[in-house]
């Protein structure tokens, strides 16, 4: 890592501290493109992209299944239309290995393929497993994902929403096909500090993998425009606590915040989440939010702060397998 960036172990890719998610860019029923948010519109999403770049916040984080492929298409739309700065653009996709994907290499290149047409590039920069969900063995997961590389497809290889045990398993069938596991994605924010509390942040760092960190402001809660009275609208299942409890936590990055000149909550959120070693990605639907997140960089809280954010930091518990077909 240098001071502002990460290199993913084994590649020439490198990764700003700090991303964009685009599972919005295109949903309708939790993020309500289409639907309940009427400002959320291809034009808020051009605005997203300009703003998020021109702050050096170039890595945008999407999936297959974001949108059933509009996340991809949108963000291929603004890399054709945008081509002096899509070279500095690193594009994150990712392959959901649902268990009836059987044949899983064939499975991965297919959708990979069509990520590669929606998305109007010749390789990704870094490509996910979605979830420990395939019945297929890490030894199977790691030979597509290494067969993808081969074939010059994709940079860096990556997963998500996996254990430590997990983690390292992929990692070990990953080097004996000569690569390595560049990142895993997991959920972690003040709402979800489990990856830190159950070693997975520190088997990450032993292994040279980057966290990258979703839901990093608890799907809009530690904004501070949500509370009890005015709870945010969709399923947003992630960091799903009561506002009561959330509004503990938004009251310490109020008081963090005012202590660094005026940062937000959502400013502090993410910063402690960098403090962490992790490459938080959060969602951002027009200018100002993306604006107003990539102020979480060039700027540190100090151990002080980030003591009296562990203390009220909630553990958050695992269950994606439950929530994965939900489509985060
Ligand atoms: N791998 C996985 O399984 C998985 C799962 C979930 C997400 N992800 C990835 O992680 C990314 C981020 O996670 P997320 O979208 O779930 O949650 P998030 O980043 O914590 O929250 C994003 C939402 O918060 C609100 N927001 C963002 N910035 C704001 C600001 N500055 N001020 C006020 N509101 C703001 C917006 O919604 P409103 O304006 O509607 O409140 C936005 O859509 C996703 O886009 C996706 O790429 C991956």
């Amino acid at each position: 890592m240098t001071s502002d960036r990460h290199t993913l172990e084994g590649t020439d890719v490198s990764i700003p501290l700090l991303g964009v998610g685009t599972w919005s860019w295109g949903d309708r029923s939790t993020w309500g493109m289409g639907g309940y948010d009427t400002h959320l519109t291809r034009a808020s999403i051009h605005e997203a992209w300009n703003a998020s770049i021109d702050a050096g916040v170039t890595l945008f984080d999407t999936a297959e299944v974001y949108g059933k492929g509009e996340s991809e298409r949108i963000i291929g739309e603004l890399l054709a239309g945008d081509p002096g700065r899509a070279a500095s653009v690193v594009v994150a996709t990712k392959f959901m290995p649902s268990p009836w994907k059987l044949q899983v290499r064939a499975a991965l290149m297919k959708s990979l393929r069509l990520s590669l047409g929606r998305l109007g590039v010749p390789a990704v920069d870094l490509y996910q497993i979605h979830g420990p969900v395939s019945l297929r063995s890490h030894a199977a997961m790691a030979d597509a994902l290494a067969d993808a590389h081969d074939a010059g497809l994709v940079k860096a290889v990556g997963v998500s929403n996996y254990s430590v045990k997990e983690t390292r398993s992929i990692d070990a069938e990953l080097r004996k096909r000569g690569l390595r596991l560049a990142t895993n994605q997991i959920e972690f924010s003040l709402l979800r500090r489990a990856p830190e509390t159950s070693g997975l942040l520190t088997a990450c760092k032993d292994l040279g993998v980057v966290p990258l960190a979703y839901s990093p402001i608890g799907q809009g809660r530690l904004t501070g425009k949500y509370s009890v009275a005015r709870p945010p609208q969709g399923k947003r299942n992630f960091s799903n606590h009561p506002m009561e409890v959330v509004d503990g936590v938004v009251s310490e990055l109020r008081r963090v915040g005012e202590k660094h000149g005026g940062k937000t909550p959502s400013q502090v959120a993410l910063n402690w989440v960098i403090a962490k070693g992790v490459v938080p990605i959060p969602g951002a639907k027009d200018r100002h939010q993306a604006e107003e997140n990539a102020g979480a960089l060039h700027w540190s809280i100090d151990g002080d702060d980030i003591a009296s954010l562990d203390q009220v930091s909630l553990g958050g518990v695992r269950s994606f397998q439950n929530r994965i077909w939900q489509h985060g």
